[in-house]
């Protein structure tokens, strides 16, 4: 979800405003999922490497995702939403580790995947599972993708960045081996579902051979 800070800057806001109409067009995305066949929607909301931002920006960041969990959990629940969360989410504070946990809970019976990346490095998840892999004593594709943090969501089949910038970011390295690319201008907050509808349509008409021919 790429694109907050400029869409900010363009229009003499501050960031924590771009970010602020991140989470809008989450909230906008999240319930047009009822009218997509995608089984399940993986959003990178934090990297292992957005501490690395000031801190006034990183407490904007846990303070909308505290704002989001609260005013949104209901709508989850009511709309068959399944949360999952990916990444080294144990090590964000201990409140937003709570509600997390309880918002897991709550929406466990959903049917519907949405899936947050919340301190998440795909780089460290790698290590962590072949890790995992190396202690039972077997390290095969199977072992590893067994351990990944993604290992009970279904396979990546598309990728979209947003923002024009045409990089992975450690966002699932190992999940993307087969996945579709596509790489839009748009930036995060001015991302609609019918641009996700319009990617939808473009995926459809990709032809993916999995190296065979
Ligand atoms: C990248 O834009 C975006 C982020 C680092 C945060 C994404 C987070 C949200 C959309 C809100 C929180 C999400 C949830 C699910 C509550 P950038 O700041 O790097 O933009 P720039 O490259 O234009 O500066």
């Amino acid at each position: 979800m790429d694109g907050n800070g400029r869409w900010a800057k363009r229009r003499h806001l501050p960031r924590a405003m771009g970010h602020q109409r991140g989470v809008e067009a989450v909230r906008k995305l999240v319930r047009s999922l009822k009218d997509t066949g995608v089984e399940c929607l993986t959003l990178y909301a934090f990297s292992s490497e957005n501490w690395k931002r000031p801190g006034e920006e990183v407490d904007d960041l846990m303070n909308l995702m505290r704002k989001f969990i609260k005013s949104d959990l209901p709508e989850f629940v009511a709309n068959d939403v399944q949360l999952r969360i990916i990444g080294d989410w144990q090590g964000l504070a201990p409140d937003i580790v709570e509600m997390l946990e309880d918002a897991l809970e709550q929406t466990s019976k959903g049917s519907r995947l949405l899936a947050v990346a919340l301190n998440y490095g795909s780089q460290q998840e790698i290590v962590r599972a072949a890790a995992k892999a190396a202690a039972d004593g077997e390290v095969t594709e199977q072992a590893i993708a067994a351990h990944l943090d993604t290992a009970d969501l279904p396979p990546l089949d598309l990728l979209i960045r947003t923002s024009g910038e045409v990089r992975l970011s450690n966002f699932l390295l190992w999940q993307s081996a087969y996945a579709e690319m596509m790489f839009v201008d748009t930036l995060w907050p001015d991302f609609t579902p019918e641009h996700l509808q319009r990617a939808l349509a473009e995926f459809e008409g990709r032809d993916r051979r999995y190296g065979g021919r």
